[in-house]
């Protein structure tokens, strides 16, 4: 099996489907490499291809008329974006942008569709992994509308303890920290919120940072605070 087809049954929308499809889509797709801080599609374009992260992370954002960006999420290995053109035939809803060295593997819209159609089974895990995003949006928008400062930095901090905290030892730890200025565009607040809160969160001991780590010290007593 190639080390791609290896990569495609660990991808949840395809871990259902039979050897002989994967190494279909296998060759139906093509890797590109992109290195962090490039562009992979644009806000407003058309869209005509669906993308799997191989490996790196991106994020996913917009940016309004005035030159601020709001983060709407970060992906990474073995996660999919610019479905939604691909579904819709709209043009693409947000800028993705690599923030790390990245190799994905992109499939053509039509190839794409072929593959729903010929494979409805895919259907249902790409369904709950929409899902999944609109929940995601809605507790954004929740918290960006109707919490306070400590409320939007704490709800960015509990997203990234869901994505990529590790317990260790019963306490919560973000092993990376995204840059302020990044935390800010998630949270919907300043740099300056950021840098004011997260102090404000240490010196009630409820989390610690050691240099780009964060450890939720309480992870369920910081969870009903803010959660
Ligand atoms: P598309 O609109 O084709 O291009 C931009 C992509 O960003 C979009 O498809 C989705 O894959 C992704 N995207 C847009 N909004 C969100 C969101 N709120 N959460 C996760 N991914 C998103």
């Amino acid at each position: 099996m190639s080390e791609l087809s290896e990569f495609l049954k660990y991808v949840p929308i395809f871990s259902q489907l039979p050897q002989d499809t994967i190494d279909m889509i296998a060759k139906i797709g093509s890797i590109k490499t992109f290195s962090k801080e490039s562009v992979i599609l644009m806000e407003d374009e058309d869209g005509s291809a669906m993308f799997f992260i191989v490996s790196g992370k991106v994020k996913v954002s917009r940016i309004s008329s005035d030159g601020k960006e709001v983060i709407l999420t970060a992906l990474g290995k073995s996660d999919f974006f610019g479905e939604m053109s691909i579904l819709d035939g709209l043009s693409r809803s947000a800028t993705v942008v690599a923030i790390e060295d990245s190799e994905l593997f992109i499939i053509q819209r039509n190839h794409f569709l072929d593959l729903i159609t010929k494979h409805p089974e895919i259907s249902i895990p790409l369904l709950q992994e929409l899902t999944g995003r609109l929940r995601n949006a809605d507790m954004r928008i929740k918290s960006l509308s109707l919490k306070d400062a400590e409320g939007k930095v704490a709800a960015v901090i509990l997203q990234l303890a869901d994505t990529e905290g590790v317990v260790r030892k019963g306490i919560v730890e973000i092993d990376k920290l995204p840059l302020q200025q990044d935390l800010a565009n998630m949270a919907g607040t300043s740099r300056e919120t950021i840098s004011r809160t997260l102090h404000a969160f240490a010196k009630k001991e409820l989390i610690e940072i050691d240099g780009s780590k964060l450890r939720i010290l309480d992870y369920e007593k910081f969870q009903s605070m803010f959660g």
